[in-house]
């Protein structure tokens, strides 16, 4: 991890950024399931931060050294110590050794920096990367690969004139956090506005919103469809045709676009009106030999009746003495008060993620991979002033492009919605947590625990 200066765009000076291998995003790293990686991440980061740090966040108390960092792999099924639990964070200086075994199905990961308290200064500046798993049942399945495979790592982000980051500030010189980022310009793959030239053929596109806040609608200038074939945990059990894809922040899509209609012409991929980045259709026909099968993975929807247990968990905002939002909360509770979420080992549990804000969390839980059962509209009234949930309609069943195994859910304002997780692979302490990285550095989330399940007698 270090600091670096690259050129976002021709006609930009170079800009100072953070990141892992002096780039941004970092080396890809890329495995078989089963196949272990081991991983020295050396901190050689400046003393000083260059993004405006918060003293009233939690870790971030004058005297705290700036330069402080630690690494997760998001998505990864790896035992607690590997983790990067927010409060391991180390020095310039430092580093530390994580191992990631890898047993799990193909998917596109990716590794973010999650120390508390200035996650969402130090993903921003850069400290981001792709971690991509493959396995033989994806292998088998003739999807377009080698140059016909293209990750796309997009964020926003906001610029000084003189080309530099900004990151956005509060009113308050003292408190500048603020709830939300939203840039006004795209990076793809840490380039603004790039094109890329493609073949009239289908191209596997593998895209990951590395946005701190920012949710994207995304669709093709020339309205064509294209088809999702996977989530965040890999691959759906069928394609799903779409002509827009709403991301939310560390959320994955793994698309198939064909370009074969498109030969001679320019199309752009765009949020809204917004362009995002250009794809450069060459004339005539080539061959493709490649196919999307209507069946990809058989997912095993997992049954309500194998839950042990439900959780009912509130996403809620706190506020200061004037009544003004100041954060928002899991369940009411602070990172430093005593776990509350601790399943047992290989058991399975419900939780019900009752959303009384205005809005949408990105709410992600480490080590496993969970499936949506629903969303559902709830009595606000009522379960403010009594902790009853009231439903007011029928259960809204996922998206089909959200209907395989998911790392994240978008779980939306003024619903209770529901995820089924079977916690599989180690015991030790985890977090969860909101995905927007201005929400999780200001309290909004929960270290829980997963305990050893009842030891077996020999
Ligand atoms: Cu993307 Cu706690 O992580
Ligand atoms: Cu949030």
């Amino acid at each position: 991890m270090r600091e670096f200066e690259s050129k976002l765009h021709r006609d930009l000076p170079p800009t100072r950024q953070w990141g892992y291998g002096g780039i941004s995003p970092g080396p890809t790293i890329e495995t078989r399931s089963g196949e272990p990686v081991t991983v020295e991440w050396v901190n050689s980061l400046p003393e000083k931060h260059f993004l405006p740090i918060d003293r009233n966040l939690m870790d971030c108390e004058a005297g705290r050294p700036e330069g402080r960092a630690i690494v997760h792999v998001h998505g990864a099924k790896c035992p607690p110590q590997s983790d990067g639990y927010p409060e391991n964070w180390y020095v310039p200086g430092k580093s530390f050794t994580t191992r990631y075994p890898n047993e799990q199905d193909a998917a596109m990961l990716w590794y973010h920096d999650h120390a508390m308290g200035i996650t969402r200064l130090n993903t921003y500046a850069g400290l981001m990367g792709l971690f991509i798993i493959r396995d033989a049942a994806e292998h088998s399945l003739n999807l377009p690969r080698g140059k016909y495979e293209i990750p796309l790592v997009i964020c926003d982000r906001l610029f000084r004139t003189d080309g530099q980051l900004n990151y956005p500030v509060s009113a308050y010189p003292d408190a500048p956090w603020v709830d939300e980022c939203a840039g006004d310009h795209t990076l793809v793959n840490g380039k603004l506005l790039p094109y890329l030239n493609v073949e009239p053929r289908k191209y596997r596109v593998r895209l990951l919103n590395g946005s701190n806040s920012r949710f994207y609608h995304l669709a093709l200038s020339n309205k064509q469809s294209f088809r999702q074939i996977g989530a965040d945990q890999g691959l759906l059990a069928a394609p799903v045709s779409l002509s827009a894809l709403t991301i939310a922040p560390a959320e994955r899509a793994d698309l198939i676009i064909d370009f074969s209609s498109a030969a001679g012409t320019q199309v752009v991929l765009g949020n809204g009106f917004v362009p995002v980045m250009q794809f450069r259709v060459s004339q005539g026909k080539v061959e493709d030999r490649t196919a999307v099968p209507a069946v990809l993975r058989s997912v095993q929807r997992t049954p309500e009746s194998s839950a042990a247990k439900t959780r009912i968990l509130s996403l809620g905002e706190h506020h200061d003495h004037l009544g003004n939002a100041t954060g928002m909360l899991l369940n009411g509770l602070r990172w430093h008060m005593p776990v509350t979420e601790n399943p047992v080992l290989n058991s399975t549990e419900i939780w019900s993620l009752v959303n009384v804000t205005d809005d949408s969390h990105p709410i992600h839980l480490h080590l496993v991979r969970f499936q949506i059962l629903d969303r559902r509209r709830f009595d606000f009234n009522l379960y403010e002033t009594t902790r009853q949930i009231r439903y007011l309609s029928d259960p809204e069943l996922p998206e089909p492009n959200e209907a395989g195994w998911k790392d994240v859910v978008r779980a939306h304002s003024l619903m209770v919605t529901r995820i089924i997780v079977r916690f599989e692979g180690y015991a030790g302490r985890y977090v969860w947590h909101c995905h927007n990285l201005e929400h999780e550095d200001n309290e909004m989330m929960r270290p829980y625990d997963v305990l050893p399940d009842t030891p077996r007698t020999q």
